[in-house]
Parts: C-alpha cells; sequence; structure tokens
C-alpha cells in the first residue's frame, strides 16, 4: 500500500562537516511519508556529493540559480511554492549572515527569499564562530523574522574544539519537523543535574551529611524527560529510583560530586544544581574508628570547592540554574548568590518554616534572574519541578555570554 505524503520538505545543505548526517536526515524524513528536495550550495558540495542526496531523496538535487535543465524541471520559485517547509541543516554561519540581511546571491539564499512556508535551520560551526557576537546577532534578527531555530547542541567538535556549534541530531531534527514545532520544550537538549545530599567520612563508621531527600533533583531530572531532554543525574546518597531514561551517576562526598559535574557540565545544555553540597568536609579520614577519650573533641573542617560557581564561570558553560534554602531575607541572599556565582537562575526556597522543603514531598520557590522573578506557591514537588523546568526553557535563549 503507498502511504499518503503528508509533507512536502525542501532541504538545504550548506558548506560544513554535518552537511553528512543530512543524508541520513533526508532518509528519516522520508520514513515519515513526506516528500523531500534538496538544495545544496557550493560549499556543501565539498563534502557531500549531489548524487547521495539524489539516490536518498529520489529526486534531482537542486544547485544551480540559473541552470537551464534545472530551471526546467523546477525553477527556483515554484520550488519554493512547493515546499510546506524549508529546512537548512547544516546551516553555516556564513548562510546564517546571508538570510539574516536579506543577501540572494545564488540558489538557496534566492528561495530563501522567495519562501512563504515556514522555515527552520540547524546551524553548525565551530565554537569561536558560534559564539562571535555577530552570529549571535544574525540569529537573533532571524528569530525576531520568524525562523524557528533548532540547536545547536555542545560537545566534542570536528576541528578538535569542544563547545557549542555541534548540528543536533537528524533523529532529534527529524522529531520537531515532523511534530511541526518543538514537541516537548526540551526537545534536543541535554540537562545536568546534581542532586541529594553529600556524605562526608570521618572515620570508616561515621559521616557528616544534610537532610535533603534529593526529592526536588530527581523531580526534575523526570520533568526534563517528559520535555524530550537528555538527562544525566549526579546524585549523592538518596533512596530514590530515578526514571529509567535517566543517565545516573552515583557519588559521596562533594569532592567526588564537584569532579563528576565539571568533567560533564561542558557538554550540556542545562545545569541545574539542585544538590545539598556539604561546605565543609573534614580534611583527614582516619583510617581507623575514632575512640571515644576526651571529654570535648573538635573536628577542624575545610572549605569545599563551589561546583555552582565553578560549572557558571567554566567555559563552554550551560544555562545555570542554583537553588538556595534560605531562613530569612531570602531574596536578598538568593540575588546576591546570584550576582556573586554569575548563575542565570536561582529558585530560593524558605527554610525553617511550616512551608515545606528538605524532607517534604513539597515545596514552595521564589524564582530569580537579573532581571525577573516568579514565585511558585506550595505544590507537589513533581507538579514544581513541571513549572520550574517549563521556566528554565523559556528563559535558557538568554544565557549570559560571559
Ligand atoms: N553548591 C555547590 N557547591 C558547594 C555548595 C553549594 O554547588 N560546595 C550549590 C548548591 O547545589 C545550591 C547552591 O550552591 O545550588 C547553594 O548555595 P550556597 O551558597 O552554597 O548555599 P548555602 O550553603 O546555604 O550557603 P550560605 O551559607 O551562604 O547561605
Amino acid at each position: 500500500m503507498v502511504s499518503k505524503i503528508n509533507k512536502k520538505i525542501l532541504l538545504a545543505v550548506t558548506g560544513g562537516i554535518a552537511a553528512y548526517k543530512s543524508a541520513e536526515l533526508v532518509r528519516l524524513l522520508r520514513k515519515e511519508n513526506t516528500e523531500v528536495r534538496v538544495v545544496m550550495t557550493r560549499a556543501a558540495q565539498q563534502f557531500v556529493t549531489p548524487l547521495t542526496f539524489q539516490a536518498l531523496s529520489g529526486h534531482p538535487v537542486a544547485t544551480e540559480l540559473l541552470d537551464v535543465s534545472q530551471e526546467n524541471a523546477m525553477g527556483h520559485i515554484n520550488l519554493a511554492r512547493w515546499a510546506d517547509m524549508l529546512v537548512v541543516a547544516p546551516a553555516s554561519a556564513d548562510i546564517i549572515a546571508k538570510f539574516s540581511h536579506g543577501i540572494a546571491d545564488d540558489l538557496l539564499t534566492t528561495l530563501y527569499l522567495a519562501s512563504e512556508c515556514p522555515v527552520y535551520i540547524a546551524p553548525a560551526m565551530n565554537q569561536a564562530m558560534w559564539n562571535k557576537v555577530v552570529t549571535q546577532e544574525n540569529l537573533k534578527r532571524l528569530e525576531q523574522h520568524g525562523i524557528n531555530i533548532i540547536g545547536p547542541e555542545a560537545g566534542d567538535q570536528a576541528c578538535g574544539e569542544r563547545g557549542y556549534g555541534r548540528m543536533t541530531e537528524p533523529v532529534d531534527i527529524c522529531a520537531q519537523l515532523i511534530t511541526n514545532k518543538p514537541t516537548s520544550l526540551l526537545q534536543g537538549k541535554s540537562v545536568l543535574i546534581s542532586a541529594g545530599p553529600t556524605r562526608e567520612p570521618l572515620d570508616p563508621v561515621r559521616y557528616i551529611t544534610n537532610r535533603s531527600s534529593g526529592k526536588m533533583g530527581y523531580a526534575l531530572a523526570d520533568a526534563a524527560i517528559a520535555e524530550g531532554a537528555t538527562v544525566t543525574l549526579v546524585s549523592g546518597p538518596v533512596s530514590l529510583v530515578p526514571h529509567s531514561e535517566v543517565s545516573l551517576v552515583k557519588v559521596e562526598t562533594a569532592v567526588q560530586m564537584y569532579d563528576e559535574v565539571l568533567q560533564r557540565s561542558g557538554f550540556h545544555d542545562v545545569y541545574i544544581g539542585t544538590a545539598a553540597v556539604a561546605d565543609y568536609s573534614p580534611g583527614e579520614i582516619k583510617q581507623k574508628k575514632i575512640k571515644k577519650h576526651a571529654e570535648q573533641t573538635s573536628i577542624t573542617l575545610y572549605k569545599n570547592k563551589d561546583i555552582l560557581g565553578a560549572v557558571a564561570s567554566s567555559t563552554p558553560r550551560p544555562f545555570t540554574v542554583g537553588f538556595a534554602a534560605e531562613t530569612d531575607d531570602l531574596e536578598r541572599y538568593a540575588r546576591g548568590k546570584l550576582e556573586r556565582k554569575k548563575l542565570d537562575m536561582i529558585a530560593a526556597n524558605w527554610v525553617g518554616k511550616d512551608v515545606g522543603g528538605f524532607e517534604d514531598d513539597k515545596n514552595a520557590l521564589q524564582v530569580f534572574w537579573r532581571n525577573g522573578q516568579q514565585t511558585f506557591e506550595l505544590m507537589d514537588k513533581n507538579e514544581l519541578a513541571k513549572k520550574l523546568i517549563a521556566l528554565i526553557a523559556e528563559r535558557m535563549d538568554e544565557k549570559s555570554t560571559t
């Protein structure tokens, strides 16, 4: 039985090593009963041949603005009219600059100007090019013009560098296109969460810890998964079981948590520090059980490194969200931490009052960012997690570049 074609997609491939991934995108899109026609820029053809895309799409590939044979087959205006959506993947810094300024000096840029359908672009470029102010300005302009931007992701790059600029995986691009808008608020995004308490050992049988249950962090992990994110949870000792799709990293001490978080944070889009990290640890862990002799004793504690602050100051950095538990002067202390630790957002809650918190199933939060705030009244932590994830998804584009 021949299935009905439900979308006509014009896929434009521009120059970049990620061009090879777009071959897979064509295959995935066709599996979704779409008809795909491909346009390639000259630079794209340096990476993959038009023949590859012709074979995968089942149609000749358009490469030239004024090509007699291709104009006969389907001229650029007709091609623009034919499409239900124009998808540019990978979208180079060059094409982003041209689109944002209305330059039309080849087939693709002309098609873009002639198109009236929704346009999606999946940027892919070196991290320094991505971070350049002019590239970000161009993207902002395109967003204001109604262009949908998919990705990019952070990670290792073909050039050997690390950072933002990797094209979103074809399977995630396909999911967004088929449902016509990000189905889920964090589709294609990666979220790193720290949760629970840490345990700072004194000797083989004793440790210093706190009352954190980990519930908020685990609820946030569930909520992020539900919104399509991939989630890594670095968790201190708790009695909770994470969602089956969560990648769990178990730790005990603040030092272990620091190491596990910092080696991953550069590869994630969002970091949420819900963990109640011990601020201090004993300098020395006794090999043998400490015996009671003296009437009084004392332990010297040493300050731990601040995980949240280190994540927020690293490069590349994710959208960084901290937590603060306060007994008084909540806004002043929370905003102080936001500034001092250079966070993008901080979620603060009262402790020591009858308002939920550490071991409770409920919590209330006041969330602050540089120019705003939002209050979430006392509610179940799962509900609260959904609201906070939605707020993070909304605000993460505001990630400061400092
Ligand atoms: N945090 C961290 N690493 C630490 C300590 C705290 O990442 N070594 C994070 C927590 O995960 C939380 C936030 O920092 O997101 C809490 O801020 P912090 O200033 O440590 O709070 P308090 O310990 O309550 O500090 P203060 O005594 O200043 O109120």
